[in-house]
């Protein structure tokens, strides 16, 4: 499709939907473009037609600084780190959905020091990626802000903070993906569309309660004011273009549906993955419906206006999260589950696979691989598998319309072990 055939099906959409008809090409909201031209550009897709993410959730890095199994840890990480890009290397983009570093453990001097490291094998391959922060990665001695300015002396950081509340969290954002021959991206409508949330947690930076001297919690799902941001955004985008963009999610923490979904039953041959956390951990988990989290409630429902922005957004195909390193299934939600207020629209929630040496468990480690073209685009279809750090990959499933039918291999539950730490 050319540009002028773009701008006419754009002109013929804005007509019937009322609004005014588009007489410019393709127009970006202005951050994107300012950090275009920062130098690192848009990300694309390759000549091919494909586009891979490879996804690594809950590094954890920077615990116990003062033992030697902590720093042991850290370097078996960065180890992980290489070895799957070396056997991924059509990657063109890197998430790091969460959970970054251990917060709790560092130090006020030097707590989001452990980003160099950790984004070291990116460096040295000139790849590229974005993060989704995750509860970790705030704490009294650390916050996300400080992350994401150290993040920012690389680079080849794509995280961005595009919602300015200061309570509503820091990595809410969107990237776009343009096709291989996009050669000026202010007339290329984008082809996918990357959106990160900031589902917040952990502890306030620097701040105690005066009257026990605790550490302030945050709340831990993605604020309402993100959802709007979110909704407003996609439809400037859905209008600009003149038609729905295909789009997935980042989160660090699943959704209450995620659990929901984990209780109807998880089949290891129609949603094949690993399944240890029963019950999984959601978001608002740990707060009452009134904002208080005094311990006293269980959930408090306060993700019910983000399931609903993602269950009511056309060409919404998966929302990938981490948090739950015992999880590692994908569900597609299409049916009103018990307890439920949002019925599902056929959306997949998958988890990825635990990939850091730090945080609990010793599922073998991993990185969740998404693989996009623009051919199975056009059906709202992605590709995803887990390619382990022994070099296997596993539980490699298309997530089309059939997905919860189809039978796949299940797959295995095998253990690693730091060996020197
Ligand atoms: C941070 O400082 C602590 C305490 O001095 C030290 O043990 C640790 O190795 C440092 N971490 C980094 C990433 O520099
Ligand atoms: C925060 O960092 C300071 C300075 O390094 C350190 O003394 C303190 O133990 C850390 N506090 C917490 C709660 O980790
Ligand atoms: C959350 O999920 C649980 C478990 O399936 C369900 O009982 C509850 O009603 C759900 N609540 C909301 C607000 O989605
Ligand atoms: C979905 O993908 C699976 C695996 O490739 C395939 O067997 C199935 O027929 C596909 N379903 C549709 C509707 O294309």
């Amino acid at each position: 499709m050319t540009a002028s055939h773009v701008l006419a099906v754009a002109a013929l959409t804005a007509t019937v939907l009322g609004l005014p008809p588009l007489h410019q090409p393709f127009k970006k909201p202005q951050l994107w473009l300012s950090r275009a031209q920062s130098g690192i550009g848009p990300l694309k897709f390759q000549s091919d037609g494909t586009f891979q993410i490879c996804i690594f959730e809950d590094l954890h890095f920077g615990e116990n600084a003062w033992d030697n199994w902590g720093p042991r840890q850290d370097i078996h990480s960065v180890k992980v780190i290489e070895k799957i890009l070396d056997v991924e290397p059509r990657a063109g983009l890197v998430v790091l959905n969460g959970d970054l570093i251990t917060g709790e453990n560092t130090f006020l001097e030097n707590s989001t020091h452990y980003i160099d490291q950790m984004v070291s094998p990116m460096v040295q391959r000139g790849l590229t990626w974005a993060s989704a922060y995750g509860n970790h990665d705030s704490d009294y001695n650390i916050s996300t802000s400080h992350i994401l300015a150290r993040e920012k002396q690389w680079p080849n950081s794509r995280t961005e903070k595009m919602v300015s509340d200061p309570d509503a969290g820091v990595s809410n954002y969107y990237l776009p993906v343009y096709a291989a021959d996009c050669t000026s991206e202010a007339e290329c409508e984008p082809k996918l569309l990357l959106w990160f949330f900031d589902s917040r947690g952990g502890f306030h930076y620097q701040r105690t309660d005066p009257a026990t001297g605790n550490r302030v919690g945050k709340p831990n799902w993605v604020d309402s004011r993100v959802v709007d941001w979110f909704k407003r955004t996609n439809a400037d985008l859905v209008a600009a273009a003149g038609k729905v963009i295909p789009s997935l999610g980042f989160v660090h923490i699943p959704t209450n549906a995620s659990l929901a979904l984990q209780n109807k039953g998880v089949d290891p041959y129609r949603q094949p993955g690993i399944n240890d956390d029963r019950p999984l951990a959601q978001q608002a988990q740990g707060w009452c419906a009134d904002g208080t989290n005094d311990g006293s409630c269980s959930y408090g429902g306060q993700d019910v206006p983000f399931m609903q922005a993602i269950t009511s957004t056309p060409g919404f195909m998966a929302l990938f999260s981490g948090h739950d390193h015992g999880n590692t299934w994908c569900y597609k939600w299409n049916d009103q589950l018990p307890g439920m207020s949002v019925e599902g629209n056929g959306v997949n929630l998958c988890f990825g696979q635990h990939s850091g040496y730090g945080g609990y468990g010793s599922w073998i480690r991993g990185a969740r691989q998404v693989v996009a073209s623009l051919q199975s685009l056009q059906d709202f279809v992605v590709d995803t598998y887990i390619r382990l750090e022994s070099g296997e990959s596993v539980g490699a499933v298309t997530l089309n319309a059939t997905y919860g039918q189809d039978l796949y291999p299940k797959t295995p539950n095998d253990k690693t072990r730091c060996p020197d730490c």
